[in-house]
């Protein structure tokens, strides 16, 4: 789906690289790594909105995806409603403007906002700005899915929610996901290949994957803690460095 070729990325200082890199289209992918280890500038690049110092990205097929968004915040625009927020995208690039209203409307009912699309942001949640943060990306058909964060603002039960809804989306739109956090649990839970960055420059440090079907309630699941260990020693062990 996509591949970093020696990625380089500098600002002041160098910030990211080398960093080569291929995601597998469909697939689910996280990626953990202490705070300033690059992985929002990683989410960046491999959405085009900011170019590597050097190095190249490719995408299946020579073509750019549609790409969907979740940023580490929200970013809505407080003039407008809910539903015009989630539509602000798809009037940029489409032509079908009632085909995109539904769209709207699905999306925000499958994440669980029906009845607010005319509620202006300041009128919702930090949880409930996130879920309209991710109907935005979905609505546009995006069959890359970067998420940074996305559930990091929300309490336990919505999270989990959250989390499982992600997962049946994945499942039945066939999406490939790039999903950044700092919850190893989460990380192991939700995808197929965890990948962990070492900082400054930030690097991948390791690639875990993950084969078993997980249940949050299967205690006897030994994958699922096996992996947890390892990659939170993983963690441990570059945050002594
Ligand atoms: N536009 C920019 N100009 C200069 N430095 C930047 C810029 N964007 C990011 N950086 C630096 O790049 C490094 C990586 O930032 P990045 O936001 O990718 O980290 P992160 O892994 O997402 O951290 P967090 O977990 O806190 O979100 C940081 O040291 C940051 O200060
Ligand atoms: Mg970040």
């Amino acid at each position: 789906m996509l591949k970093f070729n020696k990625i380089y990325k500098q600002y002041d200082t160098p910030i990211l690289g080398p960093i080569n890199l291929e995601i597998e289209k469909d697939s689910f992918v996280s990626i953990l790594g202490s705070s300033g280890a690059g992985k929002s500038t990683l989410l960046r690049l491999a959405s085009n909105l900011i170019q590597p110092t050097s190095g190249s990205i490719e995408y299946l097929n020579n073509k750019k995806p549609n790409i969907g968004f979740v940023f580490q915040d929200p970013t809505l625009l407080p003039w407008r409603s809910v539903i015009d927020n989630v539509l602000l995208p798809t009037e940029l690039t489409s032509k079908n403007v009632k085909l995109s209203k539904e769209k709207a409307f699905f999306w925000l009912s499958k994440v669980g906002l029906r009845g607010k699309e005319n509620s202006l942001p300041n009128q919702l949640s930090g949880g409930q700005k996130m879920r309209v943060s991710i109907a935005r990306a979905m609505a546009q058909d995006c069959s890359l899915l970067l998420m940074d964060e996305p559930f990091a603002a929300l309490d336990e039960v919505s999270r989990n929610k959250l989390e499982d809804d992600l997962l049946d989306i994945w499942e039945k739109n066939k999406l490939t996901v790039l999903f950044v956090t700092h919850s190893v649990t989460e990380a192991v839970y939700l995808s197929q290949r965890v990948l962990v960055m070492s900082s400054s420059p930030g690097k991948i440090l390791d690639d875990v994957i993950v084969t078993e079907k997980k249940s949050r309630d299967d205690s006897q699941n030994h994958e699922f803690f096996l992996k947890i260990n390892q990659l939170t020693n993983i963690l441990k062990k570059e945050s002594d460095e």
